[in-house]
């Protein structure tokens, strides 16, 4: 059993526990003041209060007050009519003090008599461990990061110090929706494997913590010491401003700065991306000014003091929804001395496929001002990272070695994230993946998305190897080991299209179709599975393949529960999420309209070591 035995150190203890869980009596004292109107007192001794949920219930408003005082406030289903699974609340942050929750519970009731029922009443324990062993191997990726509980979206506040890879998420700890934002935290040191930090950075008076971003301060322009990291976030409590934080323990813990916030707008803005600009010897930040569908750009010589320098995008790229989570590089195009710089701009809705997507400006970057190229007709394209429905949130590592841009997305989307089939923990992120630029014919420069090269190391046994094998009509096919990486080649020749089938003995399927006419790649998750939780999530989306040959090479990543596909080496992606009864265990492949030739297909095991 895998158990959390302390919210500061995060150690994780493998094996059995001496669990100490004490009933309600033995170190709870539970008061009801009125129908929605609860005090529940911590009088024994216990790491964790151990609140039951239901997925349900409404939230529960909770202030935790310590020695008297308000020391935070938290939303949690409270269980009602029966427990669906149990969140810890951290106590050793307090030890020594007195604790008491002060429960607004949202439910009408008529009689106290009714409120006492609820039976997260009887449930309330103590305990000096909390169980986070998997209980969702179906469905919980087995090579993705994923939070050990609880909900978690965007990735951010990303950053590469001293080895270690260190990734940051929204998280809400006490239940597995969207509420109580937290920066989550876990590090690699190899893109694959990941260890459970403590949380953060958590809520304080100016409101929970959002998205944003991290640096590494190597001059001290901020006089919080040389090589601190600095973390940029939204506090969003009744508005949203930015603020600062520093760390001196490579991001393990964050001093929050007393003079927060450092940037306040009189409109919505969130998810502030900075970064130190070699060139101009100044910071750069951008912030997303959401409704208003622009970004904003801002310089500073601290990372406290900012000062506005322009806005972009208005009327430009997809409009709608809200303009959320920028990055902004600079990277070579592909073959050339030229450079550009690439705005990334998450929106939601409005995605390319519904609801949340990840659009790109390429252009230019003076330090102070972005300017977008244009196309022949002088229109600035909109144009697309990932062309699936489940890839949002994506910003890349700050400080990484030789140059490179490694992004990581938020794997699934808003419209169904918190329906999907799984309970204890909900989302995952997206493989990492190398930001690259190439130029195609009509001289427009596009963002490819290749598999990190760290991923090689997931490669297990060779299970199929087959090479310069005729495609038609009738399907060729192959056994698949469950998760696998799948390696695969074809020349479209005189095929009209060419299908690549994964499916399960139960009739589960994944379809992806090369149309050659429309130099297309399609995935179809109409029949993948489970896909009754949302109407949103049946789909079949559509990638531009950028080629004129025919010619086409894919790797996709087979998890429990999602496929990434990149092909011709990352210049088109699709990330889909799929929730299959049981695990897709053949690939056919087939040709029509005209044969077409499998030049290579290699099938890998993920080797989980
Ligand atoms: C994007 C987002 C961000 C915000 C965060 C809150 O998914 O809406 O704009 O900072 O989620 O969790």
């Amino acid at each position: 059993m895998k158990k959390i035995t302390s919210g500061l150190t995060a150690l994780i203890m493998i094996g059995a526990s001496a669990s100490s869980t004490l009933s309600a009596a033995e170190g709870v004292q539970i008061d009801h003041l009125g129908v929605n109107n609860t005090l529940v007192r911590v009088t024994g001794e216990g790491k964790y209060l151990i609140l039951p949920v239901q997925e349900s219930n409404d939230d529960a408003r909770i202030n935790v007050l310590v020695d008297g005082n308000i020391a935070e406030t938290i939303y949690v289903k409270l269980a009602r009519s029966k427990t669906d699974y149990t969140v810890p609340f951290d106590l050793s942050r307090y030890k020594g003090k007195d604790v008491i929750l002060d429960v607004v519970t949202p439910q009408g009731r008529s009689t106290v008599r009714e409120a006492k029922e609820d039976c997260c009443w009887k449930g309330i324990s103590l305990s000096d461990t909390f169980d986070v062993s998997d209980r969702e191997s179906k469905f919980r990726p087995a090579y993705h990061h994923t939070p050990l509980y609880g909900w978690m979206n965007d990735p951010n506040g990303m950053f590469f110090k001293d080895g270690e890879w260190h990734l940051y998420y929204q998280y809400n700890p006490y239940g597995s929706k969207w509420q109580n934002m937290t920066w989550g935290h876990s590090k690699s040191s190899d893109l694959i494997h990941w260890e459970h930090m403590p949380i953060a950075i958590r809520p304080n008076g100016l409101g929970a913590v959002f998205s944003g971003s991290c640096a590494i301060d190597r001059n001290n322009t901020s006089g919080f010491g040389k090589d601190a990291v600095i973390a940029m976030y939204t506090s969003a409590g009744t508005s949203q401003m930015q603020s600062f934080a520093s760390s001196d323990d490579n991001g393990t813990t964050f001093n929050i700065y007393p003079g927060n916030p450092v940037i306040t707008l009189e409109s919505e803005a969130r998810d502030p991306n900075m970064f130190w600009n070699e060139k101009t010897g100044e910071w750069n930040l951008v912030l997303a000014h959401a409704l208003d569908h622009e970004m904003l750009f801002f310089t500073s010589p601290d990372l406290i003091n900012w000062t506005l320098q322009s806005s972009f995008g208005k009327g430009l790229g997809a409009q709608d929804g809200v303009w959320e989570c920028p990055d902004l590089f600079e990277l070579p195009v592909e073959g050339t001395k030229t450079k550009k710089w690439v705005l990334l701009c998450n929106l939601n809705p409005g995605g390319i496929f519904g609801g949340s997507a990840t659009q790109y400006f390429i252009g230019d970057f003076d330090g102070k001002k972005f300017t977008a190229d244009t196309d022949a007709s002088g229109n600035v394209p909109t144009k697309w990272l990932d062309f699936g429905k489940d890839h949002y949130a994506t910003v890349s590592w700050s400080d990484t070695p030789d140059n490179r841009r490694t992004v990581i997305g938020w794997m699934s989307n808003w419209q169904y994230a918190a329906e999907v089939p799984t309970l204890q923990y909900r989302s995952a992120n997206t493989l990492p993946r190398e930001i690259g630029l190439f130029r195609m014919k009509d001289g427009q420069v596009y963002a490819s998305s290749k598999p990190s090269p760290e991923l090689l190391a997931l490669r297990g046994n060779k299970t199929v190897n087959e090479s310069s094998k005729t495609l038609n009509s009738t399907p060729s096919l192959f056994n698949l080991p469950g998760i696998c990486e799948i390696d695969l080649s074809f020349e479209a020749k005189k095929a009209k299209t060419v299908d690549i089938t994964l499916s399960n003995k139960i009739g589960d399927k994944v379809i992806m179709t090369y149309d050659a006419a429309a130099r297309t790649m399609s995935f179809n998750r109409n029949k993948s599975g489970i896909i009754d939780f949302s109407e949103d999530f049946p789909a079949v989306t559509v990638a531009p393949t950028f080629e004129t040959n025919g010619k086409i090479s894919l790797r996709l990543f087979i998890d429990r529960s999602s496929i990434e596909l990149f092909g011709n080496d990352g210049r088109f992606v699709m990330t889909n999420l799929v929730f299959p009864n049981e695990p897709y265990s053949s690939l056919s492949v087939s040709a029509d309209g005209g044969e077409a030739k499998l030049v290579s297909l290699n099938v890998y095991s993920i080797n989980l070591e």
